[in-house]
């Protein structure tokens, strides 16, 4: 199927590969530090002569990342020389989510490595997706489909600067992030974590996070290793493609090479140019054929034709995916250039499959040797392998995680990233010398709905998730002077006698298939809510929490001004800044708004471009 639309919409043109060193360009010169493509290939030296004293089982260790809850016993991580470990959204410490039991559980699995032979370091992974969300009194971002919005790539960078150092604070030194889907179907539940609709905007915004992560170099005890995932085509998966009970994100992308170039692809080269250490095959299909298994996408386009010097992690579980037989799906992922095996669980039978394929003859050691080069390569390039530098977390960083600070930067994410979609006869900006304003909805004092999906758990959760944030509410009533009453019920009743009413809807947290969804309408009881404040006859200002663009016509119908926040996370005085005043709404949309189901997925085939609101709408004052 080919876009048709896709010249006009975005303005962008089908870029075969000879242009897209002219994009390259154009995005170096976007952001704040232009930079040759980081080399690891540098480091070369250094790394064969590693792997020249290192036994086919040391190679094999290395090429695996087991996950810390996934461990049979602490000891595996001697006994099967792990090159990493990974914690994903549920794998917490024994001793929970506090930062002191994080960086303790990191360091005492570091240690372990140092009773190898080698004392090879472990790289350790999470998915700081929007902030290092694992941990309590984290500073929580806007997911990237509010990043998007700000157009702003120094911000974006910053962002993730900010994250690095609360994610070294735990002595972890690598994040799965940017995610650079360009997800082209609202029904996605992994929408809200790319950063555009369009393919460009993801590479601008996609290269300031691998810089912002990955900071001026690697070897900066204050950045963490970038992931650009997940590699490619994961936004644009048809809906119900997938297996049974799977999500959409291990469906099938059905493109012809030169679209999925022109879409899925064109962030890549940016990434890999901006240095990105570390790039994630996606769990999905293109026509038909497992990414994650796939020699022409994963060796002959990223790593010969775009000359990717990193390493290729694979997706949780996703090799099995590949082949019904586990040895066999081993074999097939490795030979088409997979690196390291993200096997929370299945990392002992890994291990003595991919020996067995390597002394069967199945995987040349020359690829054993090519995957743990480009592993270790990066360790050495972070200076991991350093005996001088510090193995375990600098806890010097815990003075400032969560600080005052580094909330400010995310208040301002906040603040870019609002899209004013409605401002009847100028409802807003609100006047903090109001008499009475009413607050409502069920997300107006729940920091759980603010922040989403990837928050303390994989999944988020409503209510009080973590500590150290502020809710909307309570960012209102920080921000209206002291005479000002502010009158609170969650279902919109009693609103009668204030100057306005605020009401907080959208969706609940959610994250990957669990959050796909068929249908795209609003809550019955934020309808409800929103019902009840037009009782009262006042303005109603409903700012909407979503992942994406949902089916908003009655309620927008029914609103003075309408808001979209997206998933801000956890500074909601970013949202007060803007609707008392203080700050202008700036944000513009990063994905088409549609007007109905039956328009979605917009962006593809040849139906009339027709939405609610055009990619790019956002009002101001
Ligand atoms: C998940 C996601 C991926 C994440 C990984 C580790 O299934 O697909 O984005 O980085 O597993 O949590």
């Amino acid at each position: 199927m080919r876009p048709t639309d896709i010249h006009r919409r975005h303005a962008a043109i089908l870029l075969p590969s000879l242009l897209l060193p002219l994009l390259l360009t154009s995005c170096q010169t976007a952001g704040p530090h232009s930079q040759a493509a980081l080399s690891f290939s540098v480091y070369d030296n250094q790394a064969n002569q590693l792997l020249a004293r290192m036994t086919l089982e040391e190679k094999i260790g290395q090429m695996i990342q087991a996950e810390n809850t996934g461990l049979e016993d602490p000891s595996d991580v001697e006994t099967y020389f792990l090159g990493s470990i990974l914690s994903s959204g549920d794998a917490d410490p024994e001793a929970g989510n506090s930062l002191k039991a994080w960086t303790d559980m990191v360091d005492a699995l570091q240690q372990r490595t140092q009773l190898t032979r080698l004392k090879i370091p472990l790289l350790y992974g999470v998915d700081a997706v929007h902030g290092h969300s694992n941990v309590l009194g984290a500073t929580v971002f806007p997911h990237n489909i509010g990043m998007g919005c700000t157009r702003d790539p120094e911000l974006v960078e910053q962002a993730a600067r900010v994250t690095a150092r609360e994610v070294r604070a735990t002595g972890i030194q690598w994040t799965f992030a940017p995610c650079i889907a360009v997800p082209r179907d609202e029904r996605w539940g992994r929408t809200y974590e790319g950063f555009s609709e369009n393919p460009k905007l993801a590479a601008e915004l996609g290269i300031a996070a691998v810089r912002g992560y990955q900071q001026d170099n690697p070897a900066n005890p204050l950045s963490v290793l970038a992931c650009a995932k997940h590699y490619v085509g994961d936004g644009g998966t048809v809906f119900g493609s997938a297996q049974e009970g799977r999500g959409m994100d291990q469906g099938d992308t059905r493109l012809d090479e030169e679209t999925l170039r022109a879409i899925h692809l064109l962030p890549y080269p940016p990434a890999i140019e901006a240095g990105a250490a570390t790039i994630m095959p996606s769990y999905s299909s293109w026509n038909g054929l497992k990414c994650s298994g796939h020699k022409y996408l994963l060796t002959t386009v990223l790593k010969d034709e775009l000359g990717f010097e990193g390493f290729l992690i694979s997706d949780y579980n996703a090799i099995k995916q590949v082949h019904p037989n586990f040895k066999v799906a081993i074999g097939i992922c490795v030979n088409a250039g997979m690196d390291m095996a993200m096997e929370p669980t299945r990392y002992r039978l890994f291990f003595q499959y991919l020996k067995e394929l390597v002394e069967e003859g199945v995987v040349p050691v020359s690829r054993i040797d090519d995957a743990v080069r480009r592993i270790l390569r990066v360790k050495f390039a972070m200076g991991l392998m350093d005996p001088d530098r510090p193995l375990l977390a600098d806890r010097r960083l815990h003075k400032n995680f969560g600080s005052e600070a580094h909330r400010r930067v995310a208040r301002k994410a906040v603040r870019k990233s609002l899209v004013l979609l409605k401002n009847e006869a100028n409802a807003l900006p609100l006047s903090k010398n109001a008499a009475r304003i009413h607050v409502s909805g069920k997300s107006a004092d729940n920091i759980g709905n603010q922040c989403g999906g990837w928050t303390i758990t994989w999944q988020g959760q409503s209510g009080p998730v973590t500590p150290g944030g502020t809710t909307v509410l309570e960012a209102i009533r920080k921000t209206v002077s002291p005479k000002t009453k502010i009158t609170f019920s969650e279902n919109g009743t009693g609103a009668e006698g204030a100057d306005a009413a605020i009401v907080v809807i959208g969706e609940r947290p959610y994250a990957e298939g669990l959050g796909d969804r068929a249908e795209l309408n609003l809550d019955k009881e934020d309808l409800q809510a929103i019902d009840n404040l037009k009782k009262a006859r006042i303005p109603v200002v409903v700012i909407l929490f979503s992942g994406r663009p949902i089916i908003i016509n009655e309620a927008l119908e029914q609103a003075d001004a309408f808001v979209a926040a997206w998933l801000p996370g956890t500074e909601g005085q970013g949202i007060t800044d803007v609707i008392f005043g203080d700050y202008k709404p700036i944000g513009k949309l990063s994905f088409t708004w549609p007007k109905s189901l039956s328009q979605v997925p917009l962006n593809i085939g040849d139906q009339p471009y027709d939405p609610l609101f055009e990619y790019g709408f956002g009002l101001s004052y």
